[in-house]
């Protein structure tokens, strides 16, 4: 894998080490240098839909990077808010904007040191993608949504079917309703012409009560 801070880099990410290496050297330049640049819409999409679908707070922002849902969580006056990661240089700057209650250095394929039953929205934007996670991590999730708790996740609509959600939810279907998608384009217009085309799911669905 290269240590060169792109989307490319990104999408060939194989392990938590590596993600933590790329996420290292982007933190710093990846609101300005990605997400203004490439005219990264998906945060804003996954923070419109949650609240558009009644979604209330306490929230939990998986991979929540350096915070660019949880802007979009609270300009919807929707908290409080907590968040997760891995790397914990995205989550010093996620950390400066002063948005969350509380932010988690942890890896969401595993154990999270996270109250149980506890959270009414669940949000994720860009973490279930191409070289990051898998739709295991899913049932790790819902042991801390409090029941009919409302999720959102995005998924990268190619690694959709390469990493099998359909089958994933399917086993899921005894805990929770049965998902609504939506398609939605990642990037505007301005994007890269590599990437103006790449799209993501918004999944939505609620725990069991
Ligand atoms: C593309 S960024 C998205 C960040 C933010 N949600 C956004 O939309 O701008 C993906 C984030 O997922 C995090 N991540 C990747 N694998 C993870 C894992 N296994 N557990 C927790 N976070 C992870 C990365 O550190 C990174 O901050």
């Amino acid at each position: 894998m290269s240590d060169d801070p792109s989307l490319d880099a990104a999408y060939a990410l194989d392990g938590a080490e590596g993600a933590r290496r790329l996420y290292r050297d982007w933190a710093a330049s990846y609101d300005g240098d990605f997400a203004a640049v490439q005219d990264y819409l998906l945060p804003a999409h996954v923070a419109r839909h949650f609240a558009n679908l009644g979604g209330q707070g306490p929230v939990l922002d998986v991979g929540a990077g350096t915070g660019l849902c949880a802007e979009g969580l609270a300009r919807a006056g929707i908290g409080p808010i907590d968040g997760i990661d891995l790397s914990p240089d995205m989550l010093a700057i996620a950390r400066a904007k002063a948005l969350y209650a509380r932010l988690l250095e942890a890896d969401v394929t595993g154990p999270m040191d996270l109250p149980h039953a506890h959270y009414r929205g669940i949000v994720s934007s860009g973490t279930f993608t191409l070289g990051h996670v898998g739709p295991g991590a899913i049932a790790g999730l819902l042991a801390h949504a409090a029941p009919e708790a409302l999720i959102v996740l995005s998924v990268n609509v190619k690694h959709w079917d390469s990493a099998g959600f359909d089958a994933a939810f399917e086993a899921l279907a005894g805990r929770i309703t049965s998902p609504d998608r939506q398609e939605v384009m990642i990037y505007g217009p301005a994007a890269d012409p590599a990437h103006r085309d790449d799209r993501a799911w918004l999944v939505s669905f609620r725990t069991l009560a």
